[in-house]
């Protein structure tokens, strides 16, 4: 497909299985581990689900790589100990709170800090071990890994860049990821981060023992949201240099363990398989919206989901809120006020959230966890308020927030909670709501608006 400039080869489509090469030939043709492989490589499956996942689930991948991943020297804790990942969330990492929260976005480290370094967690629920859950993580950092690969053994990470570019090696090949695109990095892989912007900020979104799909798009019909083609996959890149001292870092449980070899493990000439890290650009999404009345729920905005044992129910759904047409008639277009039995953290990658005036900045977040209310500010519901009925279209520009949404009820790391980034006035956003009631109102139709009261339609006798 075309190259944009400045980027890598990619190949495209959404849960295919690919193949690619750096050099002609270097793939087996016949059999995925013949006795002697092409250019003297060694055969490597990755494994992103059991062997006996059903078929139209099952995700692996075929390596072939100049030196196997096995060789290297036994894995130790790292030190120094990162203390602020986690993947065990019990009383004794984490807490939970039914209270809005809202953070500022974090100031870029001064001191040298890699995506490594940089990366803690906000929140999760359930257990890396247990392979049922899901971690939100941020990151921070301002210089790129050097003379390392990362390896998350506990999950999938989501990553949502939202300052500076990434771009990463993995063992598929090389990806570039700006500000306004998502990387998926699955289980297992190892990837080694540069940060070509300097300083750099964003989201992270891990699940555990699953992986992400297309939703479904039902009687939205064939077309729709995010399209698999747009869904952009490395190209086979190898380094045969050999690089003494080279170290693997392994988030495993949480913890993260280091092992030394002597090769980068970037050094994979030709693969093929369906469990790949890839991209996708979140301005090709097609966004569904109401064209008359009323504001539909945010799921109409998922981009990809991970879904739990329960039809319908989503371990972790990726929904974004980008610019889009705003046309309803008669309605409050503004997300309406909700109490929701799913937890939903919400981030901005840039511009202004529609339901937030103020407060809730471009690297910032929120958390309104299971059943907490929440909805526009006062600022927000007085201004759509005092446009009235004769709002015309709007379009909605320079915006892109997203929401990661579980079933799960996440519970907060300590250090989220007892940070100068937490917003404690966040409260204060809906404590202007005043009363609007006035019993003499009555709607369009006639219709008292009194709580309390019943009215029974008589030309209404056919529907009981
Ligand atoms: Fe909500």
């Amino acid at each position: 497909m075309q190259k944009p400039a400045g980027e890598p080869e990619y190949l495209s489509g959404f849960g295919n299985h690919f193949s690619s090469e750096a050099v002609k030939g270097a793939l087996p043709r016949d059999q995925n581990s013949p006795l002697g492989c092409p250019c003297g490589l060694y055969a490597e499956q990755i494994s992103g689900t059991s062997f006996t996942t059903p078929r139209k689930l099952n995700q692996r991948s075929w390596l072939y790589r100049i030196k196997p991943s096995v060789t290297h020297k036994p894995f130790h804790p790292r030190v120094p100990r990162h203390e602020r990942l986690v993947s065990e969330f019990n009383e004794s990492t984490s807490s939970a709170t039914p209270t809005q929260l809202r953070w500022k976005p974090v100031d870029i480290p001064e001191s040298p800090t890699d995506f490594i370094d940089g990366l803690y967690t906000i929140c999760g629920a359930g257990s890396s071990f247990i392979r049922h859950g899901y971690a939100i993580h941020m990151y921070a950092a301002n210089k790129s890994m050097s003379g390392c690969a990362f390896c998350n053994a506990d999950g999938d990470f989501l990553v949502v860049p939202q300052k500076g570019r990434l771009s990463i090696t993995t063992e598929c090949g090389k990806l570039v990821v700006s500000p306004g695109e998502i990387v998926i990095l699955p289980q297992g892989f190892r990837f080694s981060i540069d940060l070509p912007d300097g300083p750099s900020r964003g989201y992270v979104a891990e699940i555990f023992g699953e992986h992400f799909q297309l939703p479904d798009l039902g009687p939205i019909g064939a077309n729709g949201l995010a399209a698999a083609r747009d869904f952009l996959v490395p190209t086979a890149w190898f380094e045969e240099a050999s690089h003494p001292g080279y170290t693997i870092v392994q988030k495993f449980g949480g913890g993260l363990f280091t092992a030394k070899q002597d090769f980068s493990p970037f050094n994979v000439v030709a693969w093929h398989g369906n469990y790949v890290p890839f991209k996708y650009d979140l301005s090709k999404f097609c966004p569904f919206n109401t064209v008359l009345i009323d504001h539909g729920d945010p799921s109409i905005n998922t981009v990809l989901t991970a879904p739990s044992d329960k039809p319908g129910v989503a371990l972790l759904d990726f929904v974004i809120f980008p610019p889009r047409w705003l046309v309803a008639e008669h309605t409050f277009r503004p997300p309406y006020y909700h109490r929701n039995c799913m937890s939903e953290f919400m981030g901005l990658i840039y511009g202004i959230y529609e339901a937030k005036a103020d407060g809730f900045l471009p690297g910032g977040a929120s958390l309104h966890s299971c059943m907490t209310p929440h909805g526009p500010d006062t600022k927000t519901y007085e201004a759509t308020i005092a446009v009235g009925e004769n709002s015309e279209p709007v379009r909605l520009k320079g915006t892109m927030a997203f929401m990661f949404e579980s079933y799960l009820i996440p519970r907060v790391c300590p250090w989220a909670l007892d940070c100068p980034y937490l917003d404690a006035n966040y409260y204060q956003c809906w404590i202007g709501l005043r009363s609007h009631f006035s019993s003499n109102n009555r709607s369009e139709n006639g219709s008292p608006d009194v709580p309390g009261t019943t009215q029974v339609l008589s030309e209404d006798k056919g529907d009981a």
